[in-house]
């Protein structure tokens, strides 16, 4: 009987351990990252190479990593569907990019948006650390390791994915013939979730305390940021972004967390007042980090996390060696 074959195209993506996950970061991302296992052949890795560009404590790294892993698997990311591995353990992404990082140029690297936003707030010119420098070459390493088709970032990174394009197409025709050249895809924004104390900006791990909600947090202490979240004038239950910034954040939480479309709410709390509402929204929010909360804790403690990596790094690593190999080949290593 014939067999149809279905080749999938391949998508990879690397997430930085660098912070806890918020909220905001579920709702905006983990979420539709996720949905994509189905559709493609995907790794996904721990960026923890990517984590040491920037000062951060050994604790804090490895601490970082875990939750990270046990937040993906407790949302429902499928190692049977994804190749999910620690960037480390594939020892092939630090020596391809110390090759493409010699393949590209002080112009081009300059050029990089987030090494101009970031060493443009170190005051001491002298001091801007060379990894913010250097990072897009590891990060071409581990989009061209794996022959990706496409590689879902945040807009912040597509400017990374297009240099990767650029030293892939460098590469090919200086040496022949060796890499994909890949696409980005810049998510469809999931919706946007804003800072409980100020519903104008972003709800970021960088942000006040009080106004973001960590995943891995204690519920109390998220039911509180909620009860004392800023709203706005009037006293209607409405999603209307402009003038009811704090109430449409809310609702935007509520809707995605309860898989409840907006004016379906917007009726339900017809009449009544914020601190009702408010209160209805903690409740999900408690429910579902509860229900989170457990998962990732019977993760962490089945010891499931390191069989899943090991596995993960077994295959990204017979992937990434051929590629390698054939690199250390076409340049005159070998
Ligand atoms: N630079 C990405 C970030 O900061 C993380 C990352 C590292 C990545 N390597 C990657 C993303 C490869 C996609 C593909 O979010």
């Amino acid at each position: 009987m014939a067999e149809e074959i279905i080749t999938k195209k391949r998508m990879i993506s690397g997430i930085k351990p660098t912070g806890k996950l918020t909220l905001g970061n579920y709702i905006g991302a983990v979420n539709q990252f996720i949905s994509y296992q189905d559709e493609y052949e995907m790794y996904v890795f721990i960026a923890d190479l990517h984590a040491l560009t920037l000062p951060i404590e050994a604790k804090e790294l490895r601490q970082n990593t875990k939750d990270l892993i046990s937040i993906y698997l407790a949302c429902g990311l499928d190692p049977n569907k994804v190749v999910l591995f620690k960037q480390s353990d594939v020892h092939e992404h630090a020596e391809l990019g110390y090759i493409m990082t010699f393949n590209s140029n002080m112009g081009e690297l300059s050029r990089m948006t987030q090494y101009k936003d970031k060493s443009s707030k170190i005051s001491d010119r002298q001091s801007i650390p060379t990894g913010i420098f250097i990072y897009p070459g590891l990060m071409a390493a581990d989009i061209l390791l794996y022959d990706a088709d496409y590689v879902p970032v945040g807009v912040d990174q597509k400017q990374h994915v297009e240099l990767t394009r650029d030293l892939a197409i460098r590469f090919n025709s200086r040496y022949s013939e060796t890499f994909k050249v890949p696409e980005p895809v810049v998510a469809k924004r999931g919706s946007k979730v804003y800072s409980l104390s100020d519903p104008t900006k972003k709800m970021s791990k960088s942000e006040s305390d009080k106004g973001t909600i960590y995943l891995l947090e204690d519920v109390n202490i998220a039911r509180k940021k909620i009860m004392s979240a800023v709203t706005d004038l009037g006293h209607e239950v409405k999603f209307d972004p402009e003038n009811k910034p704090g109430i449409s954040n809310l609702l935007t939480i509520m809707s995605t967390l309860s898989s409840t479309p907006i004016e379906e709410l917007e009726k339900r709390f017809e009449g009544s007042g914020y601190g009702d509402f408010k209160k209805a929204v903690a409740d999900v929010v408690v429910d579902f980090m509860t229900n989170l909360q457990a998962k990732v804790k019977e993760i962490q403690a089945s010891g499931v996390i390191d069989k899943v990596l090991e596995e993960g790094a077994l295959k990204a690593s017979y992937v990434a060696r051929k590629k390698l190999s054939k690199v250390y080949r076409k340049v005159g290593l070998r």
